[in-house]
This record gives C-alpha cells, structure tokens and sequence, in this order.
C-alpha cells in the first residue's frame, strides 16, 4: 500500500468554512499547482435610505440566501447525484467516516433573525471553468455591488495571503463605510494578500499600492484587480501590485523583477502617500517586529502626514508558557504598538486608538468579537515634542 502523506501545517481561514463542500470548485490551479477557487462577494451598499434595524435585517435576509442558495446547490447535486442506486444515494449523505451528513436549510424567522447576533460568511463560489478574466470582459465589468476574489482554500503557513481573511472583511468593511477618509487619497496596503482591501479601498481612493511578498501571490492579487475594474478603475489602472518585503531594508529595485519598484513610483510614494492599511498581519512576532520597522522607515520618509488603519483578529490557544490560553501574537502587537508611542526620535510621533466596530456591516462576513481595528496617526514631531538634543544623540546611539 502507498504511504499516505498527511500535511500537518495547512491553515484555513475560516471564512470559507461555511463554504458546501463540493468536488469541482476550483476554477485553476496555479503557477505552484495549488486549487485556486473563485468567490464572489456581495457588498450591502447604497441602504442610506434604511434605517439601522432595516439595515440589519435586510443583512440578515442576504446572508440566508446565500446560505440557502449553497445548501440548494449542494443537495441539487447529491439528489440528481447521477439518478445512483437507494444504496448510491444513502452513501452520497454519508462523510469519509460513515457518519449521516444532514444539511438543513435556514429559515428567517423574525424571532431568529432579531436575536441571532452573529452571521455566517457564506461565499457564492462560482463553479464555472474556463478563463474568467476574458468572460468577464464580454459581460462588461460586472456589477458595482459584486467583489469577485481568486483565493486558494488551504495554505502552508508561508503562502496564507493567498487565503481571504476576516480581518481583511473588517478593514474593508470600515472603507466602505466611511468612505469620506479614502476619498481621493493615495494608499498604501501592507501585506495585501489576494487584494480584497486594495480593491475596495479603489472605490473611493486616488491611487493604491497593493504589496506584499511571493511572484505567485503577487500574480493572483494583479488578477483579482482586473478581475475588480468596477473598483480598480479602467484597466485596474487605480491599483498597482509591488513586492515589499518588511524583511528586507530596500525596495525591490530590480528591472528583471517582475512586481518591482521604479524610482519615480517610490517618489510619488513618497511624495503622495497618505493612508496605510494591513489587515490581519499580525501572527508571528518577527514578522510583527520586521511590519513596525517598515512602518516606522515609511512613515519617516513621507512627506504627509499618514494614517494608518490595522485589522488584528486575535487568536487564542493553549500555551504550556502560561498553561492557559492565551494570544501571545496579540501580546506581542500591543507591546510593538506601545513602542511606536514611546518613540522619541526628534522627528516622528505616534499617537495610537482602537477604533469601536459600531460601523455598519456591508459585506457578509462574521464580525466575530476576536477583530479588533486600529488607527495609528503618524506626524512629524513638533519642536515642543523634540527632546534636547543630548537626549536625542543618546537615542540614536541606543538604536545603532
Ligand atoms: C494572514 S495574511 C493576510 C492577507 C490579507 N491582508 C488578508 O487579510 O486577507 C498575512 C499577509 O502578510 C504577508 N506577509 C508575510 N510576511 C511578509 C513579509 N516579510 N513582507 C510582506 N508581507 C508579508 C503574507 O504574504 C500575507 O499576505
């Protein structure tokens, strides 16, 4: 008999969770030979007529038929199931192990639907094969209110941008909903992933940088922008896909990269840049510790003053450190993140705030109480701020 290989180090984000397990939902594999799968976001936009409670309700009302619209697409395929034997059709509602799978349909009731307080993300995934980026061109460019995301469903650690993730529906959710803040600005989106951010934060922005790591993520987001032109403007011409590593001190520089900075973009960044966003990059202590260094080399070399907006979900686990559970990655951003206050450079300051969730939701998505957003603002220091000048020497010796 073969061995069998069990992968022990893929995450999943969990918002595909709620997804109906079916055979044929990739749409490609990619460059890596990874299943790509293609999920089509309906954004809640344009309610300002509706009170809060309509809002909700209307919400609530899209999110159980989306959930319905899965569960009778999953049971079409198992009752169809090819016309089996009784005997076929009774294995088709059996998992791996044997067990009855029963799916049951949501009903709203107004009851339910008034206490219910959490709602399940439920994708639409589009089955369909072929090139999606040419079918979408005939059919125009799709509708304002629909995000189609390429993603994959589970990643090695390395590769998790290639997953959505909640923190990314936050973020994104707080854009659409205060869209006033982006207006007309220039972004800059750190550790970007397959660019659902970028691609909201276009509806309302001048210009967005999409970065992160990886030609073959960096590919997938620069197809999910064209697959976005409804947001990303004619030719996703509004966002621009670059490699940036917070690992690494420089600019990717090299004209034989692909993804790669020319002098006049890193200027204009510089020169224009006056929103940052991340979402959900807060997971490993180094990486957090390499995201601030890069945050802070950024932020010192703009010419604006600059906001930066951080999704974080926090997440729990049990730890022998401190036989208990606890989320030491979160521990680790609000250390970094007090750092950043305590900076006393000369040049910087930076003054921190978690922002409350109270916003409207417009996308269907769990706001589970574990997301949390954060603004920083970054100034230039006033001579007030300024400490003495030995003081400063001696900072900066500190930091050699
Ligand atoms: C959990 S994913 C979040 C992706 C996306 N923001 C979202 O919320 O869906 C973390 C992101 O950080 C990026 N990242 C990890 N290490 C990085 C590095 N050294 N430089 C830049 N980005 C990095 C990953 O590639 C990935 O896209």
């Amino acid at each position: 008999m073969d061995d069998l290989t069990f992968r022990s180090d893929l995450v999943l984000s969990d918002v595909h969770l709620h997804t109906p397990r079916q055979r044929h939902l990739m749409v490609r594999l990619n460059a890596v030979g990874q299943p790509v799968f293609l999920s089509q976001f309906k954004l809640l936009l344009d309610k300002s007529h509706l009170s809060s409670e309509n809002k909700e309700r209307d919400f609530k009302k899209e999110n159980v038929r989306h959930q319905n619209k899965c569960l009778d697409g999953l049971n079409a395929e198992r009752s169809t199931g090819k016309e089996g034997s009784p005997r076929e059709e009774t294995a088709a509602l059996l998992d791996e192990d044997g067990d009855l799978e029963v799916v049951r349909k949501p009903q709203l009731l107004d009851a339910e639907a008034e206490n219910c307080s959490r709602d399940k993300v439920c994708p639409i995934i589009l089955t369909r094969g072929g090139n999606v980026l040419e079918e979408e061109e005939e059919q125009g460019n799709g509708c304002s209110d629909l995000v189609k995301i390429e993603h994959t469903m589970a990643t090695p650690l390395e590769d998790v941008g290639k997953q959505v993730w909640r923190g990314a529906f936050l973020l994104a959710d707080y854009i659409l909903g205060k869209p006033d803040l982006f207006k007309d600005r220039a972004v800059l989106e750190l550790g970007g992933g397959v660019g659902l951010v970028s691609i909201l934060a276009a509806k309302a922005a001048q210009s967005v940088y999409c970065t992160d790591v990886g030609e073959d993520l960096l590919d997938m987001c620069e197809r999910n922008i064209a697959l976005n032109k409804q947001c990303t403007g004619p030719a996703g011409r509004k966002v621009k896909v670059r490699v940036l590593d917070w690992l690494k001190d420089e600019f990717c520089m090299d004209p034989d990269a692909r993804h790669s900075w020319s002098e006049k973009e890193i200027a204009e960044l510089y020169d224009l840049t006056t929103v940052i966003l991340a979402a959900d990059v807060f997971y490993d202590d180094d990486l957090t510790d390499a995201f601030f260094r890069t945050l802070y080399r950024i932020t010192h070399n703009l010419k604006n003053p600059c906001t930066v907006y951080l999704s974080i979900e926090k997440r729990f686990n049990f730890t022998l450190r401190h036989m208990d559970v606890a989320c030491e990655a979160y521990s680790h951003f609000q250390e970094t993140l007090n750092d950043l206050v305590n900076i006393k450079d000369g040049k910087m300051t930076y003054t921190v705030e978690s922002l409350p969730l109270s916003f409207p939701q417009h996308i269907l998505y769990e706001r589970v109480e574990e997301l949390e957003l954060w603004k920083i603002t970054a100034d230039v220091a006033s001579e007030r701020s300024r400490p003495p000048e030995t003081e400063r020497r001696q900072e900066e010796l500190c930091t050699e």
